[in-house]
């Protein structure tokens, strides 16, 4: 974990917030990489949930939102983590994340008050005059798409059974932010709402539906199988808005940790707005029961990160599925004062850059050079030499094997690309 913090450091994937001021606990700035990786992220994820389905369409709702909708939802109520103050070291932790009444801090046994609930919502306050308008910003994203569902309903031509997606940023009060960014109190979540009749063998069908689309999703992209399973949440355990509630957790070097929360909601939320779905062929008119899966792109991020890093003989390499790297292709000129390579090597530079996010470096030797793209996750290494001068080809080495083939440069797009769609 301290290797993955100080890589993203250094090679620009994730920065503590405000740092020149002593940072603040709980939010995260995502360098040049980073923003590439979490962007890479949400265009899979919306690649797969929206446009290679017909019954889904998106969604983009406003963070703040007219207060009563978190009053309705049961948030403003219910969306409170019990947190206990070891009485010897005054830290307070979440109840659940005690083991064995041990203090994680100070390691004192059996010496905790009782659980107090501290509400997750973030307020905020509107306007100028006093007093002001008290608000919160979104505890989840999820509520956007339910004071949407008519509008969605009334300008698409959506029908039951049929989902709404939608990314963006969640804001928590978390009392105990930590792991990096594994828990911040300002991440991105990205979501489906799956909307369904009330019945119940509909709702297992489509819950375990979901929930294999969700863990194949992760595995598709490169996640090992033995580092993912499925935990069933305890009766005791569920949100508040949940019938039933599985994590995909990912095997993290701080112990099993969820990915992605695959809930049933029930009617619980259309039910709090009083929504409901009329079929316009049969007359029917019922409230919808609804199948979330809720994931979040800060945790996939680095998981992502901490799956694909690997340290080999010489090198540092991250392994990270070639469609999720930052930069798909790099390019250096054999020799940076050999003014015919490098305006060669600009070439094929500025022709990959027209399709892919391309890296250019000149520096050093051309080990050192294949070495930083290793680091960075690089898949695919471009390098012009004089061969390339008589016969327009380039050699392509390659992240995984290290290996290098000679192809030419008419070529060199479709070869790419063809990499990419795997
Ligand atoms: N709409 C349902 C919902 O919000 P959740 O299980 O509370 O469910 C879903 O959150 C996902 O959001 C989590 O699986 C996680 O990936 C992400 N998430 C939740 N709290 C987070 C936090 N404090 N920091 C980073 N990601 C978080």
């Amino acid at each position: 974990m301290d290797k993955i913090v100080a890589l993203c450091k250094r090679r620009g994937f994730i920065y503590p917030s405000s740092e020149i001021y002593g940072g603040i606990a709980g939010f995260w700035d995502y360098g040049p990489l980073g923003v590439e990786l979490k962007n890479n992220i949400k265009r899979e994820w919306w690649k797969k949930m929206v446009y290679e389905r017909e019954d889904v369409v998106g969604l983009d709702a406003a963070i703040i939102m007219n207060p009563k909708v978190w009053e309705a939802s049961g948030h403003v109520q219910g969306f409170v983590d019990p947190l206990v103050e070891c009485k010897s070291c005054h830290n307070r932790f979440r109840a659940d994340k005690i083991v064995d009444f041990t203090c994680p801090k100070c390691g004192q046994k059996g010496k905790f008050t009782e659980p107090k609930k501290f509400n997750l919502l973030t307020e905020v306050y509107l306007g100028v005059t006093e007093p002001k308008q008290k608000a919160y910003l979104r505890g989840e994203i999820t509520q956007g798409v339910f004071v949407n569902f008519q509008n969605v309903i009334s300008s698409s031509r959506v029908k039951i059974p049929f989902g709404i997606a939608q990314i963006g940023k969640a804001f928590r009060n978390e009392i105990t932010p930590g792991n990096f960014t594994y828990r911040s109190r300002e991440f991105e979540q990205m979501e489906l709402e799956y909307f369904i009749k009330p019945k119940e063998k509909e709702g297992e069908k489509t819950f375990v539906y979901w929930k294999e689309q969700r863990i194949n999703w992760y595995k598709s992209l490169g996640i090992k199988s033995e580092s993912l399973r499925f935990r069933k949440h305890a009766d005791d355990e569920r949100a508040h808005y949940a019938r039933a509630a599985y994590d995909i957790e990912y095997k993290a070097p701080f112990g099993w940790s969820e990915f992605e929360g695959i809930h049933h909601r029930g009617d619980w939320d259309l039910g709090r707005h009083k929504l409901n779905y009329k079929d316009l062929e049969t007359g029917e008119e019922y409230t919808p029961w609804v199948i979330e899966t809720s994931g979040g792109v800060d945790r996939t991020a680095l998981f992502f990160l901490l799956d694909a890093y690997s340290e080999e003989d010489k090198r540092v390499v991250l392994k990270i599925h070639p469609r999720l790297a930052p930069y798909k292709v790099a390019v250096f000129p054999l020799l940076a004062n050999n003014q015919e390579l490098v305006e060669k090597a600009k070439e094929v530079y500025r022709l990959l850059r027209a399709s892919f996010f391309t890296a250019w470096d000149d520096r050093g030797n051309i080990g050192k050079r294949y070495f930083a793209q290793d680091e960075i996750g690089t898949p695919f290494c471009v390098t012009i030499d004089y061969v390339t001068i008589e016969d327009d080809s380039v050699t392509v080495r390659n992240r995984d094997t290290m290996k290098q083939e000679r192809i030419s440069i008419d070529k060199l797009k479709a070869y790419v690309k063809e990499k990419l769609e795997v």
